[in-house]
């Protein structure tokens, strides 16, 4: 079964069940739903405990970071724990949409490092335009220690070999599949395959031929199918690298969210 590692589940408008179902039938399973606040995190863990094969993260998005008090990090690090929750995130800087200042972002971020690397669990990074900045934070508070996913990779070839060369994960979604993506495919070309990740981000980001549509899980196959393009990998081989890589990366397939 093909992975999903990161879909928002409870922004999907059809039934969680159906959506899940579909996905299986398509050939993918686990889904890891991801938090972006107390909120969507509640959600996100009450999904996994529904839905075999769902699992959780537990994190606050950083344009969702503008209010975030210390009583929230302490509701985040409760629902972290849960053995349902396989990660932290998604967490990081976005200085493209620039909903929250910068330092809101950063304090969030850096708790949320620290809450992955005593949890065990992996961190998910969302960085859009923020790249010096997230690598600092991230070398600074030496998340290495603990499993590091980059999220929707955006960056260029320099900050590859830096993420490279630090032993995080490279995680690739819909825009892989874009026509004028040949930059985004140059730079998949160049990650070692024991490092690549695939994942939806839906309901946002549909790969091509649904571009503009709300996205599901089951499209994973899409983004799968380009990356073994990329690596001119027979699609079903590129699949079981994918799910060796999403279980070693997330502890999936150990006994629940064991790690
Ligand atoms: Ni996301």
């Amino acid at each position: 079964m093909l992975p999903d590692t990161h879909a928002h589940l409870d922004m999907i408008e059809e039934d969680t069940g159906q959506v899940v179902e579909r996905a299986r039938s398509a050939g993918v399973g686990p889904i890891i739903t991801i938090g972006i606040n107390i909120e969507s995190t509640t959600r996100a863990i009450a999904a996994a405990e529904s839905y075999p094969g769902v699992f959780a993260s537990a994190g606050i998005h950083p344009n969702d970071t503008a209010e975030v008090t210390a009583d929230d990090i302490d509701r985040l690090a409760g629902l972290a724990a849960s053995e349902r929750v396989v990660a932290v995130g998604e967490t990081g800087l976005d200085f493209y949409r620039d909903a929250s200042p910068h330092e809101a972002q950063k304090n969030a971020f850096r708790e949320q490092v620290r809450l992955a690397k005593s949890l065990g669990k992996a961190l998910i990074v969302h960085d859009r335009e923020a790249h010096d900045d997230a690598l600092d934070l991230l070398a600074d508070e030496r998340a290495g220690d603990t499993t590091v996913v980059m999220h929707c990779f955006s960056g260029d070839e320099s900050v590859l070999s830096e993420c490279l060369a630090r032993g995080y994960y490279i995680s690739f979604a819909g825009p892989v599949t874009f026509k004028n993506a040949e930059r985004t495919r140059e730079v998949a070309s160049r990650v070692p395959v024991s490092r690549l990740l695939a994942e939806t981000d839906s309901p946002f980001l549909s790969p091509e031929p649904f571009r503009g549509r709300p996205n599901l899980p089951e499209r994973v196959t899409l983004v799968a199918r380009a990356l073994a393009g990329v690596w001119r990998m027979d699609p079903e081989e590129m699949g079981l690298i994918l799910e060796e890589n999403a279980g070693r990366a997330f502890g999936l397939g150990l006994g629940g969210a064991a790690r």
